[in-house]
């Protein structure tokens, strides 16, 4: 793998080693940290970020490298410079790969196309976020073992999710059932010709769920109103007590973070027991080893 810039079109193999060799990270395996020494990986985040800028940092100081961290605050984007005329010159400087999060679905694309060395899309857009998605399946995978035959409802933002996409692709790559729940309008068409299962009516689906995947409702992303207000969308489609109580017993509860809590996630099942939010976040950094290593090899 010479980039990492979706799972669609990975296939199941390329996803299980992946996952294969964050397991063996996670289980204290070989000493890796000689594998990037005397490298440099480039954080480029041109949108804000607590977890997966903090976790690809950490990861690649585990493999020994050096970590230059870009934020657009503060960069010469605010004189006009272009995407690609940023990239170039931290390119220059001799970075082994550029980690890049942006607005614009398509850029770590466009970038790959443009560089010499590898490229990780930390999120782009409303189109993918392969190392959530990625670190999403490790983190159920530990709990259950596989995800075949297993049924998990991500529920809220679809439309300006890339999490949501990445899950998607990765999830029923593994063998796991997908069902995508949101308001009418926050559904985009042509889901179920990814294989996805889609719905309108949380309550109707969440008993079926082995996981239920809450998503941030995106307000930055949305230009019109996509729901009469906020409070509708909370008592329609927000995971409160009472409707937690719904689940099966073992199911389990996500969030790829940050959360509006009260909104999407109530704080009581947020930080409840059937919750594995902050394993999603731990096993974030035993993933990002495992692509860095890939794409770095
Ligand atoms: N899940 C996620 O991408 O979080 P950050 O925006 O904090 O990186």
């Amino acid at each position: 793998m010479r980039h990492l810039l979706g799972i669609e079109g990975l296939r199941r193999a390329d996803i299980e080693a992946l996952l294969d060799r964050a397991e063996a990270h996670l289980r204290g395996g070989p000493d890796a940290s000689h594998v990037l020494r005397g490298k440099v990986v480039a954080n480029l985040f041109f949108e804000d970020s607590t977890r997966t800028r903090t976790s690809f940092e950490m990861a690649a100081h585990a493999l020994g490298a050096e970590v230059l961290n870009w934020t657009m605050a503060g960069s010469s984007v605010s004189k006009g410079e272009t995407l690609l005329d940023t990239v170039r010159n931290i390119e220059a400087t001799g970075p082994v790969a550029l980690v890049i999060r942006h607005r614009a679905a398509g850029a770590p694309h466009l970038v790959a196309r443009n560089v010499g060395c590898a490229v990780i899309n930390a999120g782009d857009g409303t189109h993918e976020h392969p190392s959530q998605g990625l670190l999403d399946a490790f983190t159920l995978r530990r709990r259950w073992g596989n995800l075949d035959g297993r049924t998990v409802v991500i529920v809220g933002d679809i439309l300006h999710s890339r999490v949501a996409r990445s899950n998607l692709h990765c999830l029923t790559a593994l063998g796991a059932k997908v069902v995508l729940c949101g308001p009418p309008t926050l559904l985009p068409p042509g889901l179920e010709s990814l294989g996805a299962e889609v719905s309108t009516r949380l309550d109707e689906v969440l008993p079926r769920a082995d996981a239920v995947m809450c998503l941030r409702l995106q307000l930055e992303r949305q230009g019109e109103n996509f729901f009469p207000s906020v409070r509708e969308f909370a008592r329609l489609y927000g995971l409160n007590a009472a409707r937690a109580e719904r689940l099966k017993p073992e199911a389990l509860v996500m969030h790829p973070g940050p959360i509006n809590r009260g909104v999407e996630l109530a704080p009581a099942v947020a930080d409840g027991s059937r919750s594995v939010i902050l394993e999603q976040v731990a096993h974030g950094v035993a993933v990002r080893r495992a692509i860095l290593e890939e794409v770095c090899r």
